[in-house]
């Protein structure tokens, strides 16, 4: 069976929950069958994990560690179980999250360190990632309580690191400025070409 595990990835509020979505939603008129899920994860530790996002006193390693167990424990208790089962699994964020977040929340977190953390979790087909520029991005949040990465700074250094990777790893990179149909169409088309290579 013919699976294939995506992941969309990007800034707070460049629409990786709603693309991812509308993804699902694509693929599955398709005739395909999609699994969606996200990260932080439904497990304890994601649900840990988010109330750590309204503390700014968690120490970022602390956050680098429990982001890596609730991969291990989402990859190889769920994500892995539905690409066996011929699912697409879409995640609406994954490691690259951690590559980029965790460090630049600290100068003392390398991303070799997170890569070495996280290496027993299985890697997407493909990763897309939305860029975004963080006043725009936080503009769309408006006054809600807002999470500790969601400040004009943090966001500035993301979105140069997202974009750095993007481009060291080759992940195709789509401007999330565009009005959501035009860039869920580009993300479809990545999506099908990737699944007619597979094929
Ligand atoms: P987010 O997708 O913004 O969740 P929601 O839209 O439900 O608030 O993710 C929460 C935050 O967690 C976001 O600021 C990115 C951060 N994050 C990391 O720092 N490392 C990670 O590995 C992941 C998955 C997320």
């Amino acid at each position: 069976m013919k699976s294939l595990f995506i992941v969309l990835d990007g800034g707070d509020g460049a629409g990786t929950t709603t693309h991812s979505r509308l993804l699902k939603g694509f693929l599955e008129s398709k005739g395909l069958k999609v699994y969606l899920t996200q990260e932080p994860s439904q497990s304890k530790i994601g649900i840990l994990i988010r109330e750590f996002l309204k503390k700014k006193e968690i120490p970022p390693t602390t956050d680098a560690l429990l982001f890596a167990a609730d991969r291990d424990l989402h990859y190889k208790n769920e994500i892995k179980n539905k690409l066996e089962d011929g699912y697409i699994v879409i995640s609406d964020r994954y490691l690259e999250s951690s590559i980029v977040y965790q460090s630049v929340h600290s100068d003392k977190i390398t991303i070799d360190w997170v890569k070495e953390i996280n290496k027993f979790v299985g890697l997407p087909d493909i990763t897309i990632i939305l860029d975004i520029e963080p006043e725009i991005a936080l503009a769309r949040k408006g006054d809600e309580d807002l999470e500790k990465f969601e400040d004009p700074q943090i966001l500035n250094k993301v979105r140069k690191l997202y974009l750095l990777r993007a481009k060291q790893e080759g992940y195709p990179t789509i401007s999330s400025d565009d009005i959501i149909e035009l860039v869920q169409e580009k993300i479809q088309k990545i999506i099908i070409e990737k699944l007619k290579t597979r094929s």
